[in-house]
């Protein structure tokens, strides 16, 4: 019988250290670190993140591996985030693969930590769906780094068809919770006080964007203003509406996502929607898809249970697996990108 492939997976684009192992496509173990020091700062600040990286990147392994119960000697490959991302931190991850994967003699696997986020609904139980999508499907991409609509073909043919102009959504939520009074992460935190809120009580215009393509500053701006201007004629007006700002702000995103999603469906009568990313996490975003799908029988909607929806290291891992199967190994050469590459 075949051995069935054990993948170790390094993730370390912004500010989590995520490392799991896999053996096949179910987890092993799946250890991560979050910095909470970037908090203080209302975001992630990238001199630091990098340094606790490389502090972290050592326990998180042999935490990782003491869990998954197996040897050292049975990891058959190394897959590591090469990009987008923060590339102090990316660094980290690559120079700490590329020396395991001199070290025990093993294959080096490369991913693209968007296409990541997507192929994590390939992980054995990972969505609340307990199934895996059939090809061809949309994968809506909304994170603290991305806002994308991609076209999936298959693993590994995948094709842009919208992103975002300016801000990506997860960062408008993070921007507009500081503007609160929160600390960063801010979209977890919108999502807790919005769960009393009346969704209907204010209303903030939507961007106007042609195509597939998202735009979320002029959103963002659009919040600041008028949380200025209700200040200046109320100084508690922020703490006597929080829940009502909150579950307004989280309906309308939900609203622009949906919308988007339908014009692609739309566009390419493609209707199996795959959601990834931290801000899928959003409970309302959530509610919002699965009742349109309802409506729509011909729709189908995988959603990610919450630990695979933000950063993680099993999402590298199955895409390492992924390439692995397919003898898509990489050169130690490599180098970390920031921005972001075509798949
Ligand atoms: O995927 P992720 O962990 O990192 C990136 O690749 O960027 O996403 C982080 C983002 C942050 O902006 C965070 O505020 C947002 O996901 N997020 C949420 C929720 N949980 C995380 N946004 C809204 N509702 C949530 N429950
Ligand atoms: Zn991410």
């Amino acid at each position: 019988m075949k051995k069935k492939p054990i993948i170790i997976g390094i993730e370390s684009s912004c500010d989590d250290t995520g490392v799991s192992i896999i053996k096949n496509r179910s987890v092993l173990s799946n250890i991560i670190i979050h910095q909470k020091i970037h908090k203080k700062y209302g975001g992630v600040v990238p001199e630091i993140a990098s340094r606790l990286h490389d502090q972290n990147i050592i326990k998180a392994v042999q935490k990782a591996i003491f869990l998954s119960k197996i040897n050292l000697d049975q990891i058959d490959a190394i897959s590591f985030t090469l990009g987008p991302g923060l590339i102090g931190s990316l660094l980290v991850g690559a120079a700490f693969a590329k020396s395991f994967s001199m070290g025990l003699g093993i294959p080096l696997l490369t991913v693209n930590h968007i296409q990541a986020h997507i192929l994590s609904h390939f992980i054995q139980n990972a969505n609340i769906n307990n199934s895996y999508p059939k090809f061809p499907f949309l994968g809506l991409v909304i994170s603290g780094g991305h806002t994308q609509i991609i076209k999936v073909n298959d693993f590994f043919k995948m094709e842009i068809l919208g992103s975002t102009l300016d801000d990506s959504v997860g960062e408008a939520l993070d921007k507009i919770a500081i503007m609160l009074g929160f600390s960063y992460p801010g979209g977890p935190i919108i999502e807790f006080f919005s769960k009393n809120g009346n969704d209907k009580k204010f209303i903030f215009s939507k961007p106007m964007v042609r195509g597939l393509d998202f735009s979320f500053s002029g959103f963002k701006s659009d919040v600041s203003q008028f949380i200025k201007k209700q200040l200046k004629i109320n100084a508690l007006f922020v703490k006597q509406n929080i829940p009502d700002i909150c579950a307004s702000i989280q309906k309308i995103i939900a609203e622009i996502l949906l919308e988007k999603i339908q014009k692609a469906i739309l566009k390419t009568g493609i209707s199996r929607i795959v959601l990834a990313g931290g801000v899928s996490s959003n409970h309302e975003i959530r509610r919002m898809f699965m009742s349109f799908a309802k409506e729509n029988k011909r729709c189908e909607i995988f959603i990610l249970k919450k630990k695979y929806t933000t950063d993680n290291g099993a999402m590298i891992a199955i895409t390492g697996l992924l390439k692995y199967e397919r003898n898509l190994h990489d050169s130690i050469h490599v180098t970390p990108y920031s921005k972001f590459k075509i798949f």
